[in-house]
């Protein structure tokens, strides 16, 4: 164990400053002098995105990529989510990096956010609960996270510059619950301060959510790091407690020395600033293990699990699905060949390999025709394209369409202007379904699109980004080798103008203002009677459940009591399947405004045919509990709260009440 005090009592007040910000692009500085290393940063968070630092050019080395946020929270698998992290730490150590900066757990305020594919939810329960399984995981193998973008970092547009204007309940319970819960629950090594100033104070600088809340309320024993370049003033970052800045800033480590000289700034936030540096590297240099090894083919295999244990039934009349391995099928799109399976910026992997749809279905022997229909790169078709496409839906007994955005329309740094699909990817929709009506369409997004065409195909698949081995997790949905039991993380709206943000979202000026406050997602859609295309918590499975014999430990309880749920899951079909069992609170109208209903807890079982498992769930005072503004903390009123097993945010299919005395 390094002796920090004494290191510190050695270091200059110049050796001190230059701890505070990084040596290049991913390294913290090393003080040779005195034995200090540097710890090593990389991005993910859904793969590595690693320098080759033996090379001049530091070109990325390639790497496992596996499904982005989006397509993981489908899932709805905290235990996944920790496989996820356990793999990722594992890749950490064969390829030297201390930490990885993830997991992204921002709350998906529109659909636009060109972001959103690298965030988990719109909502806070959900999003904590996965980052904490994520944290948890990849910390396990003795490497660190950086939990981002702290906080209400949702919009790409003007991220350099905006204030994100929001209110203190909102800020509370959707904004920052998800941070809080993996702060508590996980103690991330790092976490990441946003580029996006929060109520006219830019994140780095915000003392009162650094240090008082994240540090003296949550107990954030960790370091706090600027976003990549999102420090204005590194003398106002140290006061606030945001411990370095990234990447390199030699130049203006000079002013911080300067500043302590002066006054300005006082040496004890310097030293609390280096301690916390200082320790990381330490927590780094203990965690790295000697030759470590990765298996990149059984990573591409383990890709192809979560994806396929994410992936979203959205429809599916008449059983189309799944196929038969027997069916002559026609696979049409270019997705299906070269599958669009991240986002574009600074998640962006090389992958180590792909796996299309086409590829993977003939690997399994099974025969399918192909067109293209679109092309890869800018989505536009033409006749010729859309005529080879009609023909091969009309030569097979049943169809499949690959379509989704394509790779300029989701990316960091810009937001969507629109929620559409191509044009071309429309019209392909209608062509080909007028050919052949046992069609399934396979979308590929980062975040919802429009589907103007959803009566048409008998079957939808969303695949989100699903990976580099989308193509045969997609196989192995279509055609029933997995029981699909992906569930919606996200509503989705059927026009972008039913957002609960449309109005305000990129905002004027440098102003964003969040008037929708916490009716977010489906607590708005819910509580408005807004009808969406489809509901938070949505998705189908080749097999049925029925939920019976719903029980709470008691009907009256004190705010401090902890309540007793649990409820009966039965699968009644056919078919082995996975359900994600789903429990709101629904608040009676009391003194405070509250959404219809809120998630609360989740699990996801596997029932055999025939199989019965009790699902049990112990819910505490935080599961009624709103942020009070005008006392500053969470209340639980007094009054009757609904327990609602839910099939997803709108579909109740048991309630019972419980009374807060
Ligand atoms: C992104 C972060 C990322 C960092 C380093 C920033 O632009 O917002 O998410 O980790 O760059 O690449």
């Amino acid at each position: 164990m390094t002796d920090i005090k004494k290191l510190l009592s050695e270091l200059t007040l110049e050796e001190k400053a230059s701890l505070t910000s990084g040596e290049d692009f991913w390294l913290t500085k090393a003080v040779e002098r005195l034995g200090i290393g540097s710890a090593r940063t990389s991005d993910g968070p859904h793969g590595l995105r690693a320098d080759d630092y033996s090379r001049e050019d530091h070109a990325t080395m390639p790497a496992v990529c596996f499904p982005a946020a989006v397509t993981t929270a489908a899932s709805f698998d905290r235990e996944m989510l920790r496989e996820l992290g356990e793999e990722l730490g594992r890749e950490c150590l064969a390829y030297g990096v201390d930490v990885l900066l993830g997991p992204g757990i921002n709350i998906k305020r529109s659909p636009l956010c060109g972001r959103n594919f690298e965030y988990f939810s719109e909502d806070p329960y959900l999003a904590g609960q996965l980052g904490e399984q994520f944290v948890k995981g990849v910390q396990s193998q003795g490497v660190g996270t950086s939990l981002k973008h702290f906080f209400a970092n949702s919009q790409e547009t003007r991220r350099f510059t905006s204030s994100s204007d929001i209110d203190e309940r909102a800020i509370r319970e959707i904004y920052l619950a998800a941070f809080e819960n993996v702060v508590k629950k996980a103690q991330p090594w790092t976490i990441m301060a946003s580029y996006n100033k929060i109520n006219g104070t830019y994140s780095t600088a915000n003392r009162y959510y650094i240090d008082e809340v994240l540090r003296r309320e949550w107990g954030f024993e960790g370091l706090v790091v600027s976003d990549w370049g999102a420090t204005h003033d590194r003398v106002g970052a140290i006061e606030a407690g945001t411990d370095l800045t990234m990447p390199a800033e030699k130049h203006s480590d000079r002013w911080v020395a300067e500043a302590v000289k002066s006054g300005r700034l006082s040496e004890k936030a310097l030293d609390r600033c280096c301690e916390r540096v200082l320790r990381l590297v330490e927590k780094a240099e203990k965690g790295r293990v000697k030759n470590a090894e990765c298996d990149k083919k059984a990573a591409h295999a383990l890709a192809r699990k979560f994806a396929a244990n994410s992936l979203v039934l959205l429809k599916n009349e008449g059983g189309l699905l799944p196929l038969k391995k027997t069916d002559k099928v026609a696979f049409i799109g270019a997705f299906a060949e070269n599958p669009r399976l991240q986002g574009g910026g600074s998640s962006h992997i090389r992958e180590t390999e792909i796996t299309g749809a086409l590829g993977a279905a003939r690997e399994a022997g099974i025969n399918v025709i192909y067109a293209a229909g679109y092309d890869r790169g800018s989505g536009e078709t033409d006749e010729g394209l859309i005529r080879e496409a009609v023909e091969a839906a009309r030569n097979a007994e049943k169809a499949v369409l690959f379509i989704g955005l394509p790779d300029s329309y989701e990316s960091e740094g810009g937001d969507r202007k629109h929620m559409r699909l191509p044009e071309a990817h429309n019209r392909l929709v209608r062509e080909v379904c007028a050919a052949n009506p046992d069609t399934a369409v396979v979308l590929h997004n980062g975040s919802p699109v429009e589907m103007p065409w959803i009566d048409e195909p008998k079957a939808v698949l969303e695949a989100y980004l699903g990976g580099q081995a989308v193509g045969g997790a997609e196989v192995d949905i279509l055609f029933g080798d997995v029981n699909p039991s992906g569930r919606l993380a996200e509503s989705f709206p059927k026009r972008l103008e039913d957002n609960p943000s449309y109005l305000w979202y990129f905002g004027e000026g440098d102003r964003v203002s969040y008037n929708e406050s916490i009716f977010v997602g489906y607590r708005y859609y819910e509580t408005k009677k807004q009808e969406v295309l489809f509901p938070f918590g949505y998705g189908l499975s080749y097999t049925e459940f029925e939920y019976s014999n719903l029980r709470l430990g008691r009907s009256e309880m004190t705010e401090d009591d902890p309540l007793e749920v649990s409820v009966d899951v039965k699968n009644v079909g056919k078919t082995t399947g996975k359900e994600v069992v789903q429990l709101y609170v629904a608040s009676e109208k009391g003194m405070a405004i509250r959404p219809v209903r809120e998630l609360k807890e989740f699990a996801k079982i596997r029932l055999m045919p025939g199989e019965t498992k009790t699902v049990s769930f112990t819910l505490q005072k935080r599961a009624f509990a709103h942020w009070d503004s005008e006392a500053h903390c969470w209340e639980a009123e007094r009054g009757n709260y609904g327990i609602q097993i839910c099939k997803n945010a709108h579909k109740v299919i048991l309630e019972k009440s419980v009374r807060i005395i």
